[in-house]
């Protein structure tokens, strides 16, 4: 169930400014990461699992290549050629507020599509910081039979059970044969001179008192007529339909803003794939 207005712009300013650390930045009436505004030039817009009534990042197979014991570290550009890959994004629990001091556990195939199975390259491990906030410092996945490109990870909040998950690339052709494969752990990747930049923010079942609201939260940043008259919907969301980002659609009656370019599928309504698609 959606939350109300109320709740999505109190768990907006909450996420913001954990992001920030400071006030939140207020754009076209809402409320930016600071990460996605920087140098883009486009508009921002959060990674949005947060906003769509807090539901857990979904879980997935491990498969056969996870070995315990990784080293600790957030970069493993070293490991082997490829396309450079910085992954991002934060960590939150079930009121969308940050979870410091969760472990990330990361593992992947090299550039050609291969996982050491002997050594630890391209596995690692890493802790959320005071903020929630992780970043991994890698190369793009390559390929292997029978499946999509993609990253494994397992999280832990202190003292809670592990969640094993695998993210993915928007745009990749085997997106749409992976039976494994999963719009709602899509990536918002960016292109980032010769590499890539992907963010992904995670939602653990973790529960969190709401507490006390930020000082900033009385900004009420949106819930009002932000972008409404002046920029009506273009139209109900097509499946097959390529759409371009800041394109907007209705869908089920809601409003969404394309964060991404891409080709509609089915299966990728805009509820379902945050990575595309944001309530604006
Ligand atoms: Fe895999």
């Amino acid at each position: 169930m959606p939350p109300s207005d109320g709740m999505i712009s109190r768990k907006t300013v909450l996420k913001a400014a954990a992001a920030l650390g400071a006030a939140p930045l207020l754009v076209g009436g809402g409320v930016a990461l600071a990460r996605e505004q920087a140098g883009t030039g486009r508009t921002p817009g959060l990674t949005p699992e947060c906003h769509d009534g807090d539901d857990p990042t979904i879980e997935q197979i491990e498969g056969p290549y996870f070995k315990p014991d990784s080293p600790l570290r957030s970069s493993m550009v070293n490991d082997g050629p490829g396309t450079w890959l910085t992954v991002s994004g934060y960590v939150f629990g079930r009121a969308c507020r940050p979870v410091p001091g969760v472990l990330l556990d990361f593992w992947q195939a090299d550039d050609g599509g291969n996982y050491d199975n002997v050594g630890y390259s391209f596995r690692g491990h890493q802790f959320t910081d005071a903020n929630g906030a992780y970043k991994l410092d890698t190369i793009v996945p390559g390929l292997y039979p029978g499946r999509t490109r993609h990253l494994h990870v397992k999280l832990q909040a202190p003292g809670r059970p592990v969640l094993t998950t695998q993210l993915y690339f928007p745009g990749e052709p085997r997106n749409s044969t992976d039976t494994i494969y999963d719009a709602r752990l899509l990536m918002n990747v960016q292109r980032n001179g010769s590499g890539e930049t992907a963010t992904y923010d995670f939602v653990l079942d973790v529960p969190q008192s709401p507490g006390t609201p930020s000082p900033t939260a009385t900004a009420t940043p949106t819930g009002g007529p932000t972008g409404g008259p002046t920029t009506p919907p273009s139209g109900s969301w097509t499946p097959g339909r390529a759409y371009n980002a800041g394109d907007r659609v209705t869908y089920s009656g809601a409003s969404y803003v394309c964060l991404q370019a891409h080709t509609a599928m089915v299966g990728w309504e805009p509820p379902n794939v945050p990575a595309l698609w944001q309530r604006p």
